[in-house]
């Protein structure tokens, strides 16, 4: 039976989000395939999940042994995929201890619990983030999310938080003396805010500020993470380290994963029974991490770069075409951010009918958050559809 699957979505699915009209049939490397038959270029790659595309051979293999070796237990009995993750984790980042969740929102609420008990024992209390900030939308994480039409008039839960205006160490530092918060907590670049690169001048000074006043240092990698940026951790194109770092996204191989990592020293704030989770991390998705993990150090980390001077020089050669439709280029690696001075509200369509699935944020910011895999075809196919359609406007 052909079924009309929109329709039928409408029906039985609230509806939060404004879907793009593609009903998924099967999915493969860079490329999704419709139940018509029409294959797009994925460059969204499942908003910054499918590290490695999609359907990829060795994780469909792992999981499969994985799935008949257990696929579920309870956090009661120990977890080898779990352990082997946390510890190749640990070992690409720094000396601490990790707790995992499900999902980015998850993330920073561990976050949140975490940052609370340090601040109890420190005498300290509440979180500094950035204006435009997304952290999450459940209810800890949204009180960290700066952004208007996600935070809404939904309740608050009852902690401070304090914006900071991008980039403004002085007004980092007269909110740590003045407020005496227990964290800062930030996106080392922007993902829903668009594609805001934070400077590694300023990451080094907040962190030196942070560690002389007792303030937990305090990334969320959740968008930035698992390579996207050209390094493991976007952190790592800085010489300082976070005191906890928050991860989710491509972290799984395309399943749900997400944690927080503590750092040595600061790791004893959670005891049992402070914080759980029935599924969390799910031996799969632990797995697949960890297969993912290994691929990316076989090699294709290093490939990121190379990858992004070859999509960055397009784009330039694009942007130097038409400077009246193209801004601001911005981001790193595989996490790109294209300020499209016109017609924003219909450039998802209209790459729509060039067969080319692309997001768009933060109102005009075409934002590319492609699978690591992605070659200089796909770029080029990119390439050249954004210029077909900035000639017709
Ligand atoms: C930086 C950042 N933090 C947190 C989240 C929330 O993650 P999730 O949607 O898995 O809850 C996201 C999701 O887009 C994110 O980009």
């Amino acid at each position: 039976m052909e079924n009309n699957w929109m329709e039928l979505d409408q029906q039985y699915i609230l509806p939060t989000y404004g879907r793009m009209p593609v009903v998924v049939d099967k999915a493969e490397g860079m490329y999704i395939t419709d139940v018509q038959g029409k294959t797009y270029l994925d460059l969204f790659s499942g908003l910054a999940v499918n590290i490695l595309g999609h359907c990829h051979d060795e994780l469909n293999q792992e999981m499969v042994e994985q799935s008949q070796r257990f696929s579920h237990i309870s956090n009661f009995f120990y977890n080898q995929p779990a352990i082997r993750l946390a510890e190749k984790i640990v070992k690409n980042t720094f000396d601490g201890k990790i707790f995992f969740t499900n999902s980015g929102a998850e993330s920073t609420e561990a976050g949140v619990k975490y940052i609370h008990k340090y601040g109890v024992d420190q005498g300290l209390k509440g979180i500094v983030v950035f204006k435009n900030s997304f952290h999450g939308r459940t209810l800890g994480a949204l009180q960290l999310t700066r952004m208007a039409s996600i935070q809404q008039d939904f309740p608050t839960v009852d902690f401070p938080v304090y914006e900071l205006e991008d980039e403004n160490i002085q007004e980092l530092e007269k909110m740590i003396i003045d407020h005496k918060p227990s964290a800062l907590l930030f996106e080392p670049i922007s993902g829903s805010g668009g594609i805001k690169v934070i400077s590694k001048e300023f990451m080094e000074k907040a962190a030196e500020l942070c560690h002389a006043n007792g303030v937990l240092y305090c990334v969320d990698e959740i968008q930035t993470g698992m390579g996207r940026t050209g390094k493991l951790f976007a952190y790592q194109h800085t010489n300082v380290k976070p005191d906890i770092l928050l991860f989710a996204k491509g972290v799984g191989g395309g399943l749900p994963l997400g944690g927080m990592l503590v750092r040595e020293g600061i790791s004893h704030y959670f005891k049992p029974g402070d914080h759980g989770t029935t599924f969390a991390p799910s031996p799969i998705s632990a797995s697949l991490g960890r297969r993912t993990l290994e691929i990316l150090e076989d090699g294709l980390l290093t490939e990121v770069a190379t990858k992004e001077a070859y999509l960055l020089n397009k784009i330039e050669g694009i942007r130097k075409q038409f400077p009246e439709f193209i801004g601001e280029i911005r981001g790193k690696g595989m996490m790109l951010g294209i300020e499209v001075l016109k017609n924003h509200t219909v450039l998802r369509n209209q790459f729509m009918e060039k067969n080319i699935l692309v997001n768009v944020t933060n109102g005009n910011i075409l934002r590319l958050l492609p699978s690591l895999i992605i070659e200089e075809k796909h770029i080029d196919e990119f390439a050249n559809a954004f210029m077909e359609i900035l000639r017709q406007w």
